[in-house]
Formats: structure tokens, sequence, C-alpha cells
């Protein structure tokens, strides 16, 4: 056996390309699309960020998407690994995505909590449709000192628990089955807001433009949020290119994965926007908005119980396949780089993750005084992760696979050497990874930055 079987052999990989499609969509498609998308959007005036968001995707994201899976396999490594491969210098470059990855990590668990005790909070049943009140509902839950902490750690708990027990038993058991199932309710919910009275001036707002609402801050936002939500610039998707089969077809998955990603973003806009615009909400009103909404949509929809409750569920099997793809690089350098084992990994880098998730927690609550730049330190964590990490990591990416490991390596490995039939191959390469994407995110990360 050669070398290369050897390893491919030892590795553990995705049983099919389903396998990685299910994997890499349950990475992407998450608390990104349903809390984070929605609420960026509201902030940044509709359908301005709507537009800029959709010509990020199609510029930077599928460009991105596919550079670092194609990485990712032929490396057969994650993160760091995957970059000192190519070239031993560049390691650090898989660090900025690991500092990201814990990062996010730590408030996303916190986020992933909130959802868990909706859940719970749906089976009773909302009953409310006025602002105020849900408003107060979610502002009392997470400025609580202890019980969103609880459901933090409950989150985290199992995030770790599902890492420990490795690759194929807990990546792809666990993504599978759901997936379909979210997108069906989320489907359902759109109908039943586009029902709501006055539901047109959501629409509106979310899919009219108004010019005055496009910035530079408003691009930068959309390009961290096509980042965090696709799980690019840290690992993620390059971690889990690293378990593809080198039979299947790149180009392929790499385009279902983000078009997958960007419909349900898209649809959860379509459930939130009439919702906000009939009940009187503030489309602005920021982290909260989902969670602010959609138990107005519950309170008076048919069956609105068992709606809010199944839907929030799949929201947090959603949260919690990204999570694991959020722990997974982080587990996959300590086992590659420093000889852990698996277990240790998960339960130390876990353990820490969750402590700073805790101060994460608190900072909406009894920590809401100690701001960083104005920002509490769960804002603080969002944003340095996402304006500033993920767009310098990306778009430093895109740079080292077109240039140091190279167009023609990238293009051997995305064609499965030569044998597939790409077409657009070369323009991606040479056109799309090499110039347009990096310059993109240069140029929105410093506009955005107000440094021109
Ligand atoms: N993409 C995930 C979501 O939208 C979050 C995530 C970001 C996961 C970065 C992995 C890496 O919820």
């Amino acid at each position: 056996m050669s070398q290369k079987q050897e390893m491919l052999k030892e590795r553990e990989g995705f049983a099919s390309r389903i396998g990685f499609i299910f994997a890499a969509a349950g990475s992407a498609i998450g608390l990104g699309n349903i809390w984070r998308f929605p609420w960026l959007v509201g902030a940044y005036g509709g359908a301005a960020f709507l537009a800029m968001y959709l010509i990020i995707v199609a510029l930077v994201g599928i460009t991105m998407f596919m550079g670092e899976v194609a990485l990712g396999r032929y490396a057969q490594r994650s993160n760091v690994g995957a970059f000192k491969k190519v070239n031993k210098s560049f390691s650090w470059l898989g660090s900025i995505g690991l500092i990201a990855g814990f990062m996010i990590l730590s408030f996303y668990s916190v986020v992933g909590g909130w959802v868990i005790y909706y859940c719970f909070r749906a089976v009773i049943g909302f009953n409310m449709t006025d602002p105020t009140l849900t408003e107060q509902l979610f502002v009392g839950f997470i400025s609580n000192p202890l019980s969103p902490l609880f459901f933090h750690a409950l989150f985290m708990a199992l995030t770790i628990w599902i890492c420990y027990n490795g690759v194929k038993d807990g990546i792809e058991k666990y993504s599978n089955i759901m997936m379909p199932a979210l997108f069906v309710i989320i489907l359902i919910l759109a109908v039943r807001s586009l029902m709501l009275p006055n539901a047109i001036e959501g629409i509106k707002f979310y899919l009219v433009p108004d010019i005055s609402k496009f910035s530079a801050e408003a691009a930068l936002a959309a390009l961290g949020q096509v980042f965090f939500s696709l799980s690019l610039g840290m690992g993620s998707i390059l971690t889990y290119g690293s378990y593809l089969s080198k039979k299947e077809n790149i180009p392929n998955v790499s385009l279902i994965v983000p078009l997958m990603d960007t419909t349900i973003a898209f649809i959860a806009g379509i459930v939130i926007f009439p919702a906000v615009f009939s009940y009187g909400f503030e489309p602005s009103s920021g982290a909260g908005l989902t969670f602010v909404t959609l138990p107005a949509v519950f309170s008076e929809m048919p069956l609105g119980q068992l709606f809010g409750a199944a839907f929030f569920f799949l929201l947090f099997l959603a949260a919690l396949t990204s999570a694991i793809s959020l722990l997974e690089p982080l587990i996959a350098y300590m086992i590659e780089e420093h000889g852990w084992s698996r277990e240790k990994a998960a339960l130390i880098i876990g353990g820490i993750i969750f402590i700073v998730g805790c101060f994460a927690s608190l900072s909406m609550g009894p920590l809401s005084g100690f701001k960083i730049g104005g920002l509490v330190f769960f804002d603080q964590l969002d944003w340095v992760s996402n304006n500033l990490l993920l767009p310098i990591g990306g778009m430093l990416t895109a740079l080292f696979i077109s240039w140091i490991w190279g167009t023609k390596n990238v293009l051997n490995e995305v064609t499965n050497e030569g044998i597939l039939d790409f077409g657009l191959g070369k323009f991606w390469a040479n056109v799309m990874l090499k110039f347009i994407a990096p310059a993109l995110v240069f140029i929105v990360f410093l506009t955005g930055l107000n440094i021109f």
C-alpha cells in the first residue's frame, strides 16, 4: 500500500458523499441563518443588506468554500496541519481560524442555550403578541444570572459529548436526519407569516432596497455574515473537506452547500420580517430579533405550541451540528499537532470554551456594565471574530491557496487529478480565488473599518 493509501485508510472519513453534504450543511446551517442573519438584515436596513449579502455569497462565499474543501482534502489534515503540509512557514495562518472558532463557539453556545430554553418555553405556549411582552420574556431570561448559564452548560456538554465520540458516529448520525425537517417547518412558518395582516410591509422592507441604506459598515457586516454563515475562514469546512473521499466531486458539493445555506437564511427572512411589521416590532432591535418576534407568530398560529416546540427543537439540532463543527477543528488540531487523545482534547478545550462562554452570557445581565470599546463581552467576541478574524483569515487563505499552494495544484485537486470535467475551473482558480475574492474582502474590510 502506498503511503497515501495508508493515510486515507487510517483517517476516519465520511461514508458517503451525502454524508459530507449533510455534515457540511449541518455546519453551515445553524443560528447564523435564523438568529444572526435576520438580526443583521434588520439592523442594516433590510433589502440593501440582503443584496450585499447575496453578491458576497456569489463572489466570495462559493469561491472560498471550494478552496477550503480542496485544501482540506488534499492535505488530509485539519486546519493548521493543512497549511503546514503545503508550506511549513504558514501554519500561523491556520491558527487565526482556530482562535476565531474558539471565540465564536464561546458565544454560539450561549445562544444555543437560549434556543433550548425557548424549546421548553414553547411547549407551555407563549400566548403573547405584544412586543413589550415578548421582549420582557427574552430580556428577562438572558439577563438572569443563573438560568442562561445552566442552558449554556447543557448545550456545551452535548457538543463536547458528541465530539468526544468521534467523527463518524458523532457527526454523521446527528446531522443526517434533521435538516430536511427544519427546512419543512421553516417553509410552513414562512407561509404563515405571509398571511399575517400587513405582511406586505415586511416584504417591502426585506426585498425592496433603499439606496440610502448601502454603507461600508453594512457591507462589512454582510461580509462577516457570509463567512460566519458558510462556516468559512476558521477551518470548519477545511476540516470536513479532509474527511471527504478522493472520489467525490468538489465543485458539485461546494455549490450545493452554500446554496442550501443561503436558501434557508433567505426564507428565515420571509418568516421574520412580515411578522416584525405585522405585530409592530422594531426591525433594528438587535440580537434578540428572532427571539422576540417568533413567539408572537406561534401565539396566533393553529397548533402554535406544537410548531413552536418543534421549530426550536430543530433549531437546537441545527445549532448543535454547527457547534460540533466549531469544536472539531480545535480538537483535530490538538490530536494532530500535540498528540492529545480525542477525549482529552474534547474535555479540556470544550471546558475552557464553556468558561469563556459563561462570561459572554453574564455580559448580557450582571456584567453588562463592563464594556470593551463600547461593547459588552458577548458583542465583542462576535464583532472581533466575524468582522476581523474571519475576513482577514479568509482573505489570506484565498491568497495562500492560489499563490502559495498554486492554482495548478488546486485545480488538480478539484478535478480529482484531471478526471473530472470542471469547465469553469480555470476561471475559478486564476480569477476568482486569486484576485476577485481576496480583493473584494480587502476593500470591504478596509472601507468598513473606516480606514480609507
Ligand atoms: N455557520 C454556522 C451558523 O450559521 C456557524 C459557524 C461559524 C459554524 C463558523 C462553524 C464555523 O450557524
